[in-house]
This record gives C-alpha cells, sequence and structure tokens, in this order.
C-alpha cells in the first residue's frame, strides 16, 4: 500500500530501504475563503511502501515491557518488523481460563441475548470481568445459532494480553474479519476477499501488494482531493446550520467521503457516472447485510434478534446494488488492472477486492471515525479548540501556507489528538483469530494455557483503555501522545496492530494505516484553518455516533 509515510532527513540518505519517493505539497492561503491549490514540488520525500520483504528473525519472545523505544513518530516507524512482539512467559501464576460457554444451542444464544439486549455490549464485558475476577475468560460471542457454528471464544479484555491477535506466526486470521461467521461470497462476488486471507495464504501477498500499489500510485492526488471535497462540505454545513440552527453531519458527511475517495484513489467523479449520488447509501446498505448478525439496530429485541442474527439475509437482495457499484469501480480502475495482471489476479478479483478496500475497509471506517473526531474534540471544549487552531494555522503559516506530509509531522498536539481518538474509541473494536498451536498467554495478573484450534477474541475499547497502561484511560486527554507520551504510541491498536509497526505482506494490520493518519490529520487541519471552536451533540448510531452540530465558530486569525 501506498504507506503515507514521510521519512527522516536521515533514512532518505539510506534510500535503499525506500521505493520510490513522491513529492507533495499544496498552497492553502490562510484564508480559506480565497484558498486556492498549486502544485509544486518540494524536497521533501514524503511516501514509503510498507515493507514487502518476509519477516526477519525478530524474536517473539521479548518482555512486554520491554519492547524498544518508540520512534517518535509514524514518519519513523520501523517498516521491516512486520510480526509484533507478543510477551514471553513470565513468573506469573498459571490460571485455568475462566468462564463457561453453557449448554449446546442455549448458552450462546443466552450470551447473545445478554450482549445486545439484556446487558447492553460493555456490561456483558465488564460484569464478567467482575465475576471472573480475571480479563482473560471464555465466554460465546455472537451471532450464535444458527449463523456460526461454535461461538465459543477466549476474550482478551486488556492491554497485555490483546496483542496476541497480531502475531501472525501464533495464530490464524482465516475467514474471521467479522468474527466467528463469515458473511456469503454472494456479496462480494464470489471471492474469499482479502481481509479474510490468512498470510499464509499466497493469494494474500498478491492483493494486499494491489492495494499498497493502488494508494501509493494516487498519493498525489489526496491532498488537493480532500481540500476541495471538505471545502465543499463545511460550506454546505455552515449553510444549513445558518438555516435552521443545527445541522446533522453524518449524512452530508458520507457523501463527501465517497466523493472524496472516488476522485482521489479513481479521478473519477461519481456525479458524471451511472451511479450518480448513490453510492454511500447503497454501502451502507451492503455492509449491513454482512455485518447484521453483529449488529443491533436498536429495534425490539423479539424482532430483531430473530431477523438480524439467527438467519443471514439473503444477499440476492443487495445483488443489482452491489451490481452498480462494481460498474463503478470496473470503469474508473484500468490503472489498477494493469497491475493485477502483472501480480497476476485476474481482472475481476482485482476489482471485487479494490471495491471493497475502497467501501467496506475505508469508507466504512471514515463514516465511523470522522464523527467520532467531532465527538470527542467537541466534547474537549474550547480551550483545545483554541490550541488546535494556534498550533495548526502557525505551523501552515511558517511553511508559506503550505500543507505537505512533512507539515503534518509539526503538529504534535494535532498528532496527538488524532491518536487519542483512535485510542479511546478503536472504529473497528471486535478482533479475533485462532490458536495455530498451543500457547501461553498472559494478562497483568496471570498466565492462562489456550489449546491449537481455540478461537481468541479482543474487544479492543478495553485494551486500549486497560488503566495499567494509559492513566485517566476513560478520558480523552489531548496531548496524551505529545513529548514522553509518543512511547505509549505502541499501545495504540486501532489498525490490527501497534501503532509503531508497519503493515506489510506478512501481517495482518490495516493496509491503509498511513492512509487513514493521514487522511484523520488533514480533517483536523482543515478543521481548524476554518474554525476557532465549534458544538456538537452526540448520539448513538448502529456503528459509530450521529452528530448534530450546534455551532460553528469561524476562524478570526
Ligand atoms: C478508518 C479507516 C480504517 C480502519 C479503522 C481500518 C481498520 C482495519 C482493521 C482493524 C483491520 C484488521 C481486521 C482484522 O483482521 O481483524 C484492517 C485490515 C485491512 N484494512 Fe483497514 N481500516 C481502515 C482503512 C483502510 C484503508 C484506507 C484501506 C485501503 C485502501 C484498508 C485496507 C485494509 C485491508 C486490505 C485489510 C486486510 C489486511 C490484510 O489482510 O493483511 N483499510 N483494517
Amino acid at each position: 500500500m501506498a504507506s503515507f509515510t514521510s521519512v527522516s532527513s536521515q533514512s532518505l540518505n539510506n534510500a535503499s530501504t525506500l521505493s520510490s519517493p513522491f513529492l507533495l505539497s499544496i498552497h492553502i492561503p490562510l484564508n480559506p475563503k480565497i484558498a486556492s491549490f498549486s502544485s509544486v514540488s518540494s524536497h521533501f520525500r514524503q511516501l514509503e511502501f510498507p515493507s514487502t520483504k518476509k519477516p526477519s528473525n525478530r524474536s517473539s519472545t521479548c518482555t512486554f515491557r520491554s519492547t524498544p523505544s518508540i520512534k517518535a513518530t509514524v514518519s519513523e516507524t520501523s517498516s521491516l518488523s512486520s510480526v509484533p512482539p507478543t510477551p514471553a512467559p513470565t513468573q506469573l501464576p498459571l490460571r485455568d481460563i475462566p468462564g463457561d460457554y453453557g449448554f449446546p444451542i442455549v448458552g450462546p444464544i443466552k450470551d447473545r441475548l445478554d450482549y445486545f439486549y439484556d446487558q447492553g455490549r460493555d456490561t456483558f464485558f465488564r460484569s464478567r470481568v467482575q465475576k471472573y475476577k480475571s480479563t482473560v475468560f471464555r465466554a460465546n460471542m455472537p451471532p450464535g445459532p444458527f449463523i456460526a457454528s461454535n461461538s465459543n471464544v477466549i476474550i482478551l479484555l486488556d492491554g497485555k494480553s490483546f496483542p496476541i491477535l497480531f502475531d501472525v506466526t501464533k495464530v490464524e486470521k482465516k475467514d474471521l474479519f467479522t468474527g466467528t461467521f463469515m458473511p456469503s461470497t454472494d456479496l462480494t462476488g464470489g471471492y474469499r476477499i482479502l481481509s479474510y486471507l490468512d498470510p499464509s495464504e499466497p493469494k494474500h501477498e498478491k492483493l494486499k501488494q494491489l492495494v499498497f500499489f493502488h494508494l501509493r500510485s494516487r498519493s498525489n492526488n489526496v491532498i488537493p482531493e480532500f481540500h476541495s471535497t471538505y471545502t465543499n462540505l463545511f460550506d454546505s454545513l455552515e449553510k444549513e446550520l445558518a438555516a435552521k440552527g443545527k445541522v446533522d453531519f453524518g449524512g452530508a458527511h458520507d457523501q463527501t467521503a465517497f466523493n472524496f475517495l472516488a476522485q482521489s484513489l479513481y479521478g473519477t467523479n461519481p456525479k458524471d457516472t451511472k451511479l450518480g449520488s448513490d453510492g454511500p447509501t447503497i454501502i451502507t446498505k451492503w455492509v449491513l447485510f454482512q455485518l447484521s448478525p453483529i449488529l443491533t439496530l436498536g429495534l425490539p429485541k423479539l424482532l430483531e434478534d430473530p431477523i438480524l442474527h439467527t438467519f443471514r439475509l439473503p444477499p440476492s437482495l443487495v445483488k443489482s446494488d452491489y451490481q452498480r457499484l462494481y460498474d463503478f469501480f470496473y470503469e474508473s480502475s484500468g490503472f489498477v488492472f494493469e497491475e493485477a495482471q502483472r501480480l497476476g489476479i485476474a481482472k475481476e478479483e482485482a476489482c471485487h477486492n479494490i471495491l471493497f478496500a475502497t467501501c467496506f475497509n475505508t469508507f466504512g471506517g471514515m463514516k465511523i471515525f470522522f464523527p467520532n473526531v467531532l465527538k470527542w474534540i467537541g466534547s474537549a471544549g474550547v480551550k483545545l479548540h483554541t490550541q488546535l487552531a494556534e498550533e495548526i494555522r502557525s505551523v501552515v503559516k511558517s511553511n508559506g501556507g503550505k500543507i505537505t506530509m512533512g507539515v503534518t509531522e509539526q503538529m504534535p498536539l494535532m498528532k496527538s489528538v488524532v491518536y487519542e481518538s483512535f485510542r479511546i474509541d478503536p472504529p473497528v473494536p471486535l478482533q479475533y483469530a485462532k490458536a495455530k498451536q498451543d500457547l501461553v498467554i498472559e494478562n497483568h495478573e496471570n498466565t492462562f494455557k489456550v489449546k491449537k484450534g481455540e478461537m481468541l477474541f479482543g474487544f479492543q475499547p478495553f485494551a486500549t483503555k486497560d488503566p495499567k497502561i494509559f492513566e485517566k484511560a476513560e478520558e480523552f486527554v489531548g496531548d496524551r501522545f505529545v513529548g514522553e507520551g509518543e512511547k505509549l504510541l505502541k499501545h495504540v491498536l486501532w489498525s490490527n496492530g501497534p501503532e509503531t509497526e508497519s503493515p506489510s505482506v506478512n501481517n495482518k494490520q490495516c493496509a491503509g494505516k498511513d492512509f487513514v493518519v493521514f487522511i484523520s490529520r488533514l480533517f483536523v487541519i482543515e478543521w481548524f484553518l476554518r474554525y476557532d471552536s465549534f458544538k456538537v451533540q452526540v448520539g448513538k448510531l448502529p456503528l459509530g455516533s450521529s452528530i448534530t452540530i450546534t455551532s460553528l465558530k469561524k476562524a478570526t486569525s
């Protein structure tokens, strides 16, 4: 993938480890009303492929606390280390994993009802931690009967046991992207998509390389397209706010996110095609057909549980919609297909995969994460808003009004705020992996034996709010990752790996990790170039939060 990773000038001298550089910069006058763009070349080498090398012989037995000190920024992460370290066995007492699965069928259904309705997700986990006095225990995860044949999992709820899920030398990640069930491949053109492949499968390497290629080859378009699509969004939000006194962020943002992705990654404006403005609605429906077994829409349990969690929604009901999306991507992706052919991937398989990476992985991630950013920064209040506006504007000004990847690196508070949003509210909260061999895992208090073939499940929001790792773990602390705080970045796990590691063809870390961090930074930068402060009301959605903006204070400096 395009690792949107800027590199230090020192590492530029070791150019043999880097792919060809990309030169990007955009001129943004500080008064956003008169923003204009000119692409100029820069001496700054900004992008790097993640490693496509086989894993180094890096030991997987270094102790939890002895991970080498963090290199401070995204730009300085090691691209060579593709297997994150897992804790070595220590002297902690061995304990049988507490908890049980209940009777067949009955136990999984009871746990499902607890999880969705009778307790709710957080209480489901928290009450069992209290009951078993352990952050590692056995329970069933939804959906269970009759969608998943085996819903028995070992649940990991602390930041110390969780990283075992990333160690692909010890765990397998085949067909478990969505958990104990896999959506029908009828929803993805008959193909098992990259997200469901284990790195041991030959297709995994080729398809991940294709995603890397795609992101890298379009990297020059990211900054300008982001600015233009998000400027349109801000204009329309302001108009509606002025007219109605409040404005919903999510609906308008969905269209913006899709337009941004279509234009930056494919050079196509959806409005000029048969898809028109239907992309976001179709994707939301298609994603619902894949994730319904693990979602609640807030309907009465007697209605919702049989419809969503007991049987699959028939893929045929979304077939024609999916075909429209497919046609859009098929028409726009000639340059990706050329690379696919070189890699030996059939055109159709490539198209279903890049559609999935763009619509499910990226659009889905932005749809959840960008409102979350507003939720957390909004709730932090005016003091943080003022500090962010000052930092962002002064750095942009001192760089002649230009935004480049290098420029974003010079904003420690803005970077920290983005990482803190990922920590406190990881957009993909559930992660699964199956033990490839008998294992010993450990939390802060105990070691536990896991048998080959057992399913491990981690609920990430608990792992990244582990009070034994983070002070004031439940609070949004904007400057948490500034200065010395950067050492904690190894515990930020949203990308299915530590923030200090990089995706590679040998691991299962998110192929879009650096792209996502970069566009999230752009979002905060564009926001605070335009606004001094803002207020939001927050609600809950099946996936993420709903955001109603009630005030936008335009930039005065
Ligand atoms: C906010 C946005 C995103 C979030 C939160 C996110 C999160 C994740 C997570 C948690 C996983 C691992 C899931 C698992 O195996 O348990 C993953 C995998 C993946 N993501 Fe992302 N992602 C985002 C954006 C992207 C983007 C921009 C791309 C590429 C265009 C992408 C492509 C992928 C791919 C291909 C995989 C599978 C990797 C592999 O098989 O090795 N994602 N993502």
